[in-house]
């Protein structure tokens, strides 16, 4: 049994979802048998944890200072040792363009994409978009919940579709939209879980279609893919985690476009974590409980800090 705190809420844009997650969390942990400290982090000053006997923090936070690094730095300062990513991979992660970087250097495939920035002429930003050619993909640079993503089909759209993402932040991506199919790969430990299917009735996985029942959004853990495509997609999550340096656990985003190639969109160091959120229902496909999901997550937190990540993760960036 330990004492653990379970950080959710937060000031984030994706707060509602936080909160969700963390509920799911937290009846779990207590069904497991730990005594739950809930710690809502927009509310009540972090350093509050100081004074708690604590053995280790469990991170529902999505979006904002809970995913980018800086709950992560707080915690390493307290020495709470807590679930997920440290504060690197989260900063990483977080942000869509530090994200391409990691990738190109480490032979992890994702679309073409361009970065404009808020003082930027707009006849400037729309050249961009002209040859990066339609559809395309304008997204904020560290956002999540695809709050401020937009499919941009014509330069039309080009200016209402900056001044949604810009709201978010003063750097937008402009992406090359891959048409085809969208796939998720859970990463726990060192290893890809099942491959899940997103399959949003409007082709395009908005926040709508996340979070809202009605939108019709169907999930498929056991997808019919051709070939090599699912290890394919194993191997790529893998390589996306362990080439930004993530810990413990992670949810890679990517698509399938229609020459069977894969594209990695993103990896989400703190995905959704209620009971129907994608990682725990590719664990279900593998015969993994959402209690057992919680303390395995726990579990290779926990071991995965003793030891350095640097050889696993270069066997797997070398492979
Ligand atoms: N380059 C792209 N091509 C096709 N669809 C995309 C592309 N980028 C994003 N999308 C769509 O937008 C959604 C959200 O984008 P993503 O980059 O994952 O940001 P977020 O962090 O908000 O989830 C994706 O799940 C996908 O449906
Ligand atoms: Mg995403």
């Amino acid at each position: 049994m330990l004492r653990i705190a379970l950080l959710y809420g937060g000031t984030s844009a994706e707060r509602d979802i936080s909160i969700k997650s963390g509920e799911a969390v937290w009846a779990a942990l207590e069904r497991v048998g730990h005594s739950v400290l809930p710690f809502d982090v927009g509310t009540e000053p972090i350093e509050r944890l100081a004074s708690e006997k604590l053995d280790f923090a469990f991170i529902a936070l999505h979006g904002g200072e809970g995913e980018n690094g800086t709950i992560q730095r707080r915690m390493e300062e307290l020495n709470i040792p807590y679930s997920g990513s440290g504060p690197l991979a989260s900063r990483l992660a977080m942000d869509k363009e530090l994200s391409k970087a990691e990738f190109l250097t480490h032979r992890v495939p994702t679309a073409p994409y361009e970065v404009a920035e808020e003082f930027e002429a707009e006849y400037r930003i729309r050249r961009m978009a002209r040859r990066m050619g339609w559809p395309l993909i304008v997204k904020p640079i560290d956002q999540g919940s695809s709050l401020g993503v937009a499919k941009v089909t014509c330069l039309n759209e080009v200016h209402d579709s900056l001044k949604s993402a810009f709201k978010f932040g003063p750097r937008v991506m402009l992406e090359k939209c891959i048409q085809g199919r969208e796939l998720t790969v859970g990463v726990v430990g060192n290893r890809a879980l099942p491959v899940c299917e997103v399959i949003a009735p409007t082709g395009f996985y908005d926040y709508k279609a996340k979070y809202d029942k009605q939108a019709g959004t169907r999930y498929d853990t056991r997808p019919a893919l051709p070939g090599p495509t699912a290890k394919m997609a194993q191997h790529y999550a893998r390589r996306a985690h362990h080439a930004l340096r993530c810990h413990g656990y992670s949810r890679v985003d990517m698509m399938l476009d229609q020459d069977g190639e894969l594209w990695v969109l993103e990896v989400n160091t703190l995905p959704g974590m209620t009971e129907t959120s994608l990682l725990p229902k590719s664990a279900a496909e593998e015969g993994i409980g959402f209690d057992e999901l919680v303390q395995e997550l726990i579990d290779v937190s926990m071991e995965q800090r003793r030891r350095p990540i640097s050889n696993r993760a270069t066997r797997v960036l070398a492979a």
